[in-house]
């Protein structure tokens, strides 16, 4: 593994500005996770420092880049759908250069379908490559060729890469990437490649700046957090980091994602209880409630292990907060399984589900597993898990009308002015408030809940 560090390309600069007669316009769009968004600010940051300007609007772009993602059939289907769609775009205006990277162009099949059916598709560049992207460029627009590079993953972590957060005070940091699990349903080991962890250092000065630009709230990155810090020279893990960032004065707090339960440790939670910057708050994917299909899945945990670490948390974290992801349907999925998967919801009372149906990843083990549930079965399962979640969430939505609590302002509510804060456990709460709060900190006293939104009085 190595770690290098981004530096300005003067040489693309002077070609692009010679090129273009006015500064060009780039068009970044992100699909999927924070990582990927995360990535997507980073690329931003790489075309202005090479003289791009950015505007919201492909039709007005000279250089159009999907940033995609691959976990799931549905969001490559839309990449190729929204792909698709530019071909008229390209034909009215041939100097634009259309792009494509991130999960999707990792992988040899997609690669092979732009070469042969999107032909308007001028270059196509894996997750590891940004830093790479001025030269991919400065090669476009001199050898007018096609530039399809192959999947190939780099053992390297580019360090400085320039950035354009989409928020002035929300930010993501990542504190490694790719994943060594091998869940069998997850492509996301084959796309991102091995896990690798940034230096400590890297990720303190990074932190840093963002406390000292005025950033309240920081999550930290990574497939699997909890297993951070393996191959680096220092002996380091996730727990320490923590306690490591959070020795940064200043008023903030911090968030991360996503925790592995065979990874997370008690040590985290110990860290979650001591720490005042952390919110009180667990994304723990489970993914389901059965040993048997956990197994199959390769997760390396069972059902009892799982709720032995909530236990834990709740006994260390008084008010803390769970949510998951879970995926319904995995192929061989009996009814049996299924209830598993209620049971253990209804036992651990999540404040938020993220749920998704198997989608069949080509190259991955689960691929070639039996799945004869039917399709219509499967939805079923989907509509009932969603209604237990939501009795549930909103008994705990309930619960929490009567505190005060203290959130970060980060939009517009639904009603004329009212501002939409967020709570340490992920929560959103309107109440009636003036524009300046947007991205501050305020207290709000918690009155009521629309379905999963509560309502609430600013407490000046
Ligand atoms: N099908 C459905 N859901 C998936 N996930 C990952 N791979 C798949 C797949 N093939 C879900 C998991 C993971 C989340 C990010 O996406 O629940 O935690
Ligand atoms: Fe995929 Fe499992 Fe890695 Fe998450 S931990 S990215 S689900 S392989």
């Amino acid at each position: 593994m190595e770690y290098i560090t981004y530096e300005h390309n003067a040489e693309a600069a002077g070609v692009i500005s010679r090129f273009y007669e006015t500064p060009p316009l780039a068009y970044v769009h992100s699909y999927g996770c924070q990582q990927n968004v995360n990535d997507g600010e980073r690329i931003k940051g790489v075309l202005v420092d090479i003289g791009y300007g950015l505007c919201d609007k492909p039709e007005d772009a000279d250089l159009i880049l999907f940033n995609t993602c691959a976990v799931r059939e549905h969001a490559e289907q839309r990449v190729f759908g929204n792909v698709g769609a530019l071909k008229g775009l390209k034909e009215k205006k041939p100097g634009l250069m259309i792009g494509l990277c991130g999960c999707m162009a990792n992988q040899k099949h997609v690669v092979e379908k732009l070469r042969q059916s999107y032909p308007y598709v001028d270059l196509v560049f894996g997750v590891d490559g940004i830093d790479t992207l001025p030269e991919l460029i400065v090669r476009k627009l001199e050898k007018h060729k096609r530039i399809l590079l192959e999947p190939a993953q780099r053992p390297v972590i580019v360090e400085n890469l320039p950035i354009r957060r989409e928020s002035e005070f929300r930010a993501w940091l990542p504190i490694m990437y790719g994943c060594d699990n091998f869940c069998t349903y997850c492509i996301v080991p084959y796309v991102r490649g091995r896990e690798k962890s940034r230096r400590p250092a890297d990720i303190l000065a990074e932190f840093r700046g963002l406390v000292e630009a005025g950033y309240k709230e920081i999550t930290l990155l990574g497939q699997n957090v909890n297993s951070y810090g393996k191959g680096l020279e220092e002996s380091i893990d996730f727990a320490d980091l923590l306690n490591l960032l959070c020795s940064v004065p200043g008023d903030y707090h911090i968030r991360f994602m996503t925790s592995h339960p065979k990874d997370a440790s008690r040590k985290l939670i110990d860290t979650i209880a001591a720490q005042p910057h952390l919110c009180k708050h667990l994304h723990l994917p489970v993914q389901c409630g059965s040993d048997r299909l956990l197994a199959k899945m390769n997760r390396h945990y069972t059902v009892e292990h799982y709720l032995d670490l909530i236990e834990y948390a709740r006994a260390r974290v008084p008010g803390i907060t769970f949510s998951s992801d879970i995926i319904v349907g995995f192929p061989g999925e009996t009814e049996e399984d299924f209830q598993g998967t209620l049971d253990l919801v209804r036992k651990v009372g999540y404040m938020q589900l993220f749920t998704f149906i198997y989608s069949k990843r080509e190259g991955t083990p689960a691929a070639t597993y039996p799945d004869d549930t039917p399709r219509q079965e499967k939805t079923d399962r989907m509509a009932r898990l969603l209604a237990v979640q939501d009795e549930i969430a909103m008994g705990l939505v309930k619960a929490q009308v009567g505190q005060t609590v203290r959130v970060l302002v980060e939009g517009y509510g639904r009603l004329e002015g009212t501002l939409s804060g967020r709570l340490d456990n992920n929560l959103t709460v309107e109440f009636a408030a003036e524009d300046s709060l947007m991205g501050q900190y305020a207290m709000v006293h918690l009155t009521g809940a629309r379905a999963t939104v509560l309502l609430g009085e600013w407490v000046q």
